[in-house]
């Protein structure tokens, strides 16, 4: 048994140590927002937050996350506010929406070091986070906004 803390409230697991935490979210915890892609830290579909960093659930025991916090898509809002999320629905971003949890995990981070992140600095931090529907420039544009309503614009 260990406890893991997830989205600020404490959770005991009872899987193996070696288990990935996408496991343990998806399978254990029941929070199934964070999805399973490829499994081997490719695709960033599993993308969650690990002490504010965005990280490869997949690829992540969870007797190395310790008591570090957790944070998945359902930890954004409960009702949508999130101004990525408001920014994510404002556009339309979502296709498939398969790769999008990880999409907006990813932005949020982004958003988190930079306010008014230029299309370079997009690019390159959701460079790992791979969309077979090819929703690339509606996410850069609804970073943009996300920005935006940040800033109360
Ligand atoms: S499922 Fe984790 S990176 Fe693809
Ligand atoms: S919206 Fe379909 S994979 Fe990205």
């Amino acid at each position: 048994m260990a406890t893991i803390n997830v989205n600020g409230q404490p959770k005991d697991v009872t899987a193996d140590p070696s288990t990935p935490l996408l496991w343990v979210l998806r399978d254990e915890l029941g929070m199934t927002g964070t999805k399973f892609g490829c499994g081997i830290a490719q695709c960033g579909s599993c993308t969650v937050h690990v002490d504010g960093v965005p990280t490869r659930s997949c690829s992540v025991p969870i007797s190395a996350v310790g008591d570090k916090k957790v944070t998945t898509i359902e930890g954004l809002s409960t009702d949508g506010s999130h101004p990525v999320q408001k920014a994510w629905v404002e556009l339309q971003v979502p296709q498939c929406g398969y790769c999008q949890s990880g999409q907006i995990m990813s932005a949020v981070a982004l958003l988190e070091t930079k306010a008014d992140p230029t299309d370079a600095d997009i690019d390159q931090a959701m460079n790992g986070n791979i969309c077979r529907c090819g929703t690339y420039q509606r996410i850069r544009a609804a970073i943009h906004r996300a920005a935006e309503l940040k800033r109360g614009v």
